[in-house]
């Protein structure tokens, strides 16, 4: 199965500067990856007839009214849009988004057949108390709380240890791999299905080989290295 490789654009690029990226990543990402891009939404109607798919970063969770200054996931729909980001570590911080909120975008994300990208992840001192699988098993069981075996099966998990987002630290290959194990249990055990789990934080050229040579790891989810085309396109070179 092709390795997923979710690039998040996160609140980069004027207009012209995310022409030059466009421009920058056509055609040059290697067919062994199924790539998604997620830009702001301003610049999604942008990437129509594009060569990957696009993701969108956040979602509210109505299908539409008056909600001023929000996106629904039937509008992303109609611009193409086939997975979006949600619980975000940056949107659970800035935002405030608790557990419940995550659960009812996933709810209304799904209800459009586009695939959430599920984010989970402990802090620093969190990881230092051990208390990363209570954490993590919170976070699962709350958000996942009215998600049907059926539904469970188009979600995609990124274990994103907040610690490791934009800081140039990462855990080791073995830290990675307890995680998702564990993170594929808690599924195993409310469903009874295997489902595939994504890592983020801090990938960069010298860590991404040993990451996603993990068998567990189904796919990256990746920020700052990803602004660059062609240090995002040289780092996915190393690992075709
Ligand atoms: P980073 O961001 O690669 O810059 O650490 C990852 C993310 O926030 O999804």
């Amino acid at each position: 199965m092709k390795k997923l490789i979710v690039a998040n654009l996160k609140m980069n690029f004027t207009k012209e500067e995310m022409i030059d990226y466009i421009k920058g990543i056509k055609n040059q990402i290697s067919n062994n990856f199924e790539v998604v891009i997620c830009p702001s939404f301003v610049y999604l109607s942008m990437f129509q007839n594009f060569d990957y798919k696009i993701g969108a970063q956040d979602v509210f969770y109505f299908v539409q009214g008056s909600y001023t200054g929000e996106v629904s996931p039937i509008q992303l729909k109609s611009l193409g849009v086939s997975h979006i980001i949600v619980g975000h570590s940056e949107r659970r911080k800035y935002f405030k988004e608790d557990d419940l909120l995550i659960g009812k975008k996933i709810k209304a994300i799904l209800k459009q057949n586009i695939k959430p990208i599920f984010c989970v992840g402990e802090t620093l001192t969190e990881r230092q108390l051990k208390k990363t699988t209570n954490i993590l098993k919170n976070q699962l069981l709350i958000a996942l709380k009215d998600i049907s075996k059926e539904e469970i099966k188009d979600i995609i998990i990124a274990y994103e240890p907040v610690w490791a987002i934009g800081s140039g630290i990462t855990p080791t290959a073995n830290q990675i791999k307890e995680v998702i194990l564990y993170i594929k249990k808690v599924i195993m055990n409310k469903y009874n299905l295997e489902i595939k789990v994504l890592y983020g934080g801090s990938v960069n050229k010298e860590n991404i080989k040993s990451i996603i040579n993990l068998e567990e790891v189904a796919g990256l989810l990746i920020g700052s290295s990803s602004l660059d085309p062609n240090y995002f396109i040289s780092m996915l070179d190393l690992i075709v």
